[in-house]
């Protein structure tokens, strides 16, 4: 099969566990199970893109070789056609005898923590029913929103959100493989909006090469702008008119800057709170800001008016910053 017009992170999918990168204790307890022949019931959780996915798929290949085809089950939990088909579909899985191997099969649930509470009490007794000659590896985002009961038969593993050195070592590797030039700096702001999700990091870079002409380099701009984050520059401006400036002339820069770049309030929040990272201040007066901006982001969510959430955005930063000074 080719693999010119795959999605990178298909294409740069490890195909080994010795691939994965970060999730070391993850990847050496998976190894040791697999090389003692006793694989428990799994259970993967935590944020997107940090490759709970890759990790299964990577060791049900160590695992069953050629094989893979007839010995593992691919299933999405959240399947909207309810957890019926998905009992269904794993019943005559995990009932078909094998004929030419032995050990057990395996079924991988994606998304379980979409599941309802009903739907995973019956997930439960599906896998207590079959778990004579099948193992189940339950993937989610989210542990508490799993029924007790069915965690309490699953090993657990969280995957934490990746570091930047294991985000930069696939980064740069698919960067030779693809022969892209990047600036430095559109590098490390490639890294640091990823925030651990390998799977942003690589679309990101492919929307980026995308966007560019053969030969020609990626800049920091265009890094932004893929993402849909502000440029530094531009945060700067608008952070410089609130602490500087009068009210009216703070919020009519910050209006005329998000006009331009096209940014959504939150957008622009995400900006600061990233900005405000890099400043001195007391521990006072960034709680007050996160405290503040946490609480506007809320109203966001909620539906609130974009003109009062911009100027509570400016009156919260404004407020902590005299203070500040004071
Ligand atoms: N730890 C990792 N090491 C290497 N690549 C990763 C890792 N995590 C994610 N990826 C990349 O991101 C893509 C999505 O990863 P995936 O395993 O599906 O994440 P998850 O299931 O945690 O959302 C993969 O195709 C792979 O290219
Ligand atoms: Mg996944």
């Amino acid at each position: 099969m080719s693999t010119e017009n795959l999605p990178w992170v298909e294409k740069y999918r490890p195909s080994t566990l010795d691939e994965v990168n970060g999730q070391q204790h993850v990847v050496q307890t998976v190894r040791k199970f697999a090389k003692d022949g006793r694989i428990p019931h799994l259970l993967f959780y935590g944020p997107p893109g940090t490759g709970k996915t890759s990790t299964i798929i990577a060791l049900a290949r160590e695992l069953y070789g050629k094989n893979y085809r007839n010995m593992v089950l691919e299933l999405n939990a959240s399947d909207d056609r309810g957890i019926d088909v998905v009992r269904d579909q794993i019943k005559n899985f995990a009932s078909t005898r094998q004929i030419f191997n032995s050990g057990f099969k395996l079924i991988i649930l994606d998304e379980a923590d979409a599941m309802s509470n009903a739907a995973q009490n019956a997930l439960r007794r599906v896998i207590e029913k079959y778990t004579k000659n099948t193992r189940f590896c339950i993937l989610a985002n989210y542990s508490h929103k799993l029924n007790p009961a069915l965690l309490s038969r699953c090993t657990r593993f969280r995957f934490s959100p990746l570091p930047d050195s294991a985000l930069q070592e696939r980064v740069d590797a698919v960067i030779k493989a693809e022969r892209l030039r990047i600036a430095p700096d559109a590098r490390e702001a490639l890294l640091e909006l990823s925030e651990g999700d390998m799977r942003r990091a690589l679309n990101v870079l492919q929307a980026c090469s995308t966007a560019v002409d053969d030969g020609e380099e990626i800049s920091q701009d265009m890094v932004y702008e893929c993402v849909g984050a502000p440029r530094p520059q531009s945060v700067n401006t608008v952070l410089d008119a609130i602490m500087k400036n009068d009210w009216t002339d703070a919020y009519a820069t910050m209006t005329k800057v998000r006009k331009t770049e096209g940014l959504a309030l939150v957008d622009l929040m995400a900006g600061f709170v990233r900005i405000l990272d890099g400043f001195e201040l007391r521990p006072r007066t960034r709680t007050a800001i996160l405290h503040g901006l946490g609480d506007i982001e809320y109203g966001i969510s909620k539906g609130g008016s974009d003109k009062i959430q911009s100027t509570a955005v400016i009156g919260v930063i404004k407020n902590a910053l005299e203070n500040e000074a004071a």
